[in-house]
């Protein structure tokens, strides 16, 4: 088996896998987010390596997976989160997570200072949730801590480093950190001079699929694991989730459909820029990119709407009362920024909003029209990577938007594209043993890993006419933003 180790922001699953993709066992542990002040959220990195041990524990006494037979372990993390170690290796403050938002003043410092120059090596805007920013704050905010650390990690890098005593961190994720020339493949000296990080703060960068180490002989002991288990990198939760998802080659892109939503685009041109309108990220496979946007309250939005308005009804009822609407809802468009945006525009204040009320609407309008808005949002970001030239011809839909056929039917409309799910959907977790079966040499390529992983269901072609309406709406849908600006700030 391998195991696929998924650290999530609410808790930790970590899957065994077998030679042909099954999941033969399973366990998660959760643990505690932590909001000292507004807009700052923590977590404590030993609740990262306790609840991966508990669930690793599980495995082994529960579900009677043999430790001798696991022979290989790597990750998927979430994004960004700063760990910053001292000179023993010891853990010097709480881990400030991708979600913490303390870090604006940051993130124009360093705009300020660098501006397109930044872009340009980065591939991306210092948002907030990036790491960069968050090093700059702890060194202008707690000086002694920064004037202590040796060594700065990310989330799944400190979990592997408690297993296998080495340190290093992989270019997908390295790519988040807003600190590497993406497409040079190093550290960028010209950012660690200019905001006054020292070079060897930074570990040595690896590839995902890069065999680190076995599993260390204390953590061995301490957990049931074998010491002969071989240990791979990881990857980024984004690049793990398009792996699991099959997004290997150009011609495709992910469209997943969370609490907040992602679009995702495989690239193999790393001349193709999007100057920091989408993010821009190493994959995790060697010498390929992916490019990003995302749409906050996709879910997000109907569970609200599904929460205050129809409480009691079963969920899935719920959304198939959308088919019971024609295309575009008689009329009503709803603008998904409940809680601002992300991608097309970065606005933390937009709101969002329903248009084109008339009176005649039914429920059934409203609950379509979210999904219809949803999707339009997602297709904004598409235009963007159409407009920079990229191509594609395959969506593969995961998470909320796959679970229904009226949804995807609709993906497929408004992308005008074919929409697949997947059979067995499972997320990073996938995409994390996929790279530890690679790493092995169970397969030679993670394409070649996917043709026995991955499985693609049921097939979504564009209806003509459903596109031909959909493309009159969305060029209504585009204009609400500019419209409704100036309304919401
Ligand atoms: C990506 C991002 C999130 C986290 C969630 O930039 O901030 O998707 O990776 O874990």
């Amino acid at each position: 088996y391998v195991l696929g180790v998924d650290l999530g922001t609410s808790a930790v699953k970590v899957s065994a896998v077998d030679r042909h993709g099954k999941i033969v066992a399973q366990e998660s542990y959760a643990y505690d987010l932590h909001q000292p002040a507004p807009g700052y959220s923590e977590q404590n990195p030993e609740d990262w390596v306790s609840g991966t041990t508990v669930a690793i524990v599980r495995l082994i006494l529960n579900d009677h997976i043999r430790s001798e037979d696991i022979d290989g372990i790597s990750y998927s993390g979430q994004m960004h989160g700063l760990v910053l170690l001292d000179e023993n290796n010891q853990v010097l403050r709480p881990a400030i997570l991708w979600n913490d938002t303390r870090t604006s003043e940051q993130r124009t410092e360093i705009m300020r200072a660098m501006g397109d120059d930044f872009v340009n090596i980065t591939r991306n805007e210092p948002l907030e949730g990036f790491t960069l920013p968050k090093l700059l704050w702890v060194k202008e905010h707690e000086p002694d801590i920064f004037n202590q650390a040796t060594t700065f990690l990310l989330p799944k890098d400190y979990l592997r480093y408690r297993m296998t005593g080495k340190l290093g961190m992989d270019y997908s994720d390295a790519s988040g950190t807003v600190m590497i020339d993406v497409i040079g493949h190093q550290w960028s000296e010209v950012i660690c001079d200019r905001f006054g990080i020292p070079r060897s703060m930074c570990p040595p960068l690896l590839e995902s699929v890069d065999y680190v180490g076995n599993i260390s002989t204390s953590y061995a002991a301490f957990s049931g694991l074998d010491n002969h288990t071989k240990v791979f990198a990881g990857g980024a939760d984004n690049a793990c989730g398009a792996i699991g998802a099959g997004i290997l080659k150009s011609n495709m892109v992910l469209s997943s459909i969370g609490t907040s939503g992602v679009v995702l685009k495989f690239e193999d041109d790393p001349t193709v820029n999007y100057h920091g309108q989408l993010q821009f990220e190493n994959h995790a496979i060697p010498n390929a990119y992916y490019s990003m946007g995302v749409t906050l309250a996709a879910g997000y939005s109907l569970n609200w709407f599904k929460k205050t308005f129809a409480p009691d009804e079963d969920f899935s009822d719920f959304v198939s009362t959308a088919s019971s609407a024609p295309v575009g809802s008689h009329g009503l468009l709803f603008a998904p920024y409940i809680v601002g945006e992300r991608a097309p525009y970065a606005d933390a204040d937009i709101r969002g909003s329903f248009i084109g009320l008339d009176g005649t609407q039914k429920r059934s309008d409203f609950v379509r029209a979210i999904l219809e808005g949803i999707v339009f949002s997602f297709r904004d970001i598409l235009d963007l990577f159409k407009e920079q030239g990229s191509q594609f011809d395959t969506a593969v839909s995961i998470g909320g938007g796959a679970k229904s056929a009226v949804w995807l039917q609709i993906q497929a409309d408004i992308f005008n594209t074919k929409v697949v799910s997947l059979k067995n959907e499972q997320g990073p977790g996938m995409g994390a043993a996929m790279l530890a079966a690679v790493g092995l040499g169970w397969f030679d390529t993670l394409a070649d890993c996917a043709k026995e992983f991955v499985h693609f269901d049921k097939v979504y072609r564009p209806i003509t006419e459903n596109v031909r309406n959909y493309q009159k709406l969305h060029e209504i849908y585009r204009q609400i933003y500019g419209k409704t600006a100036d309304l919401s700030h």
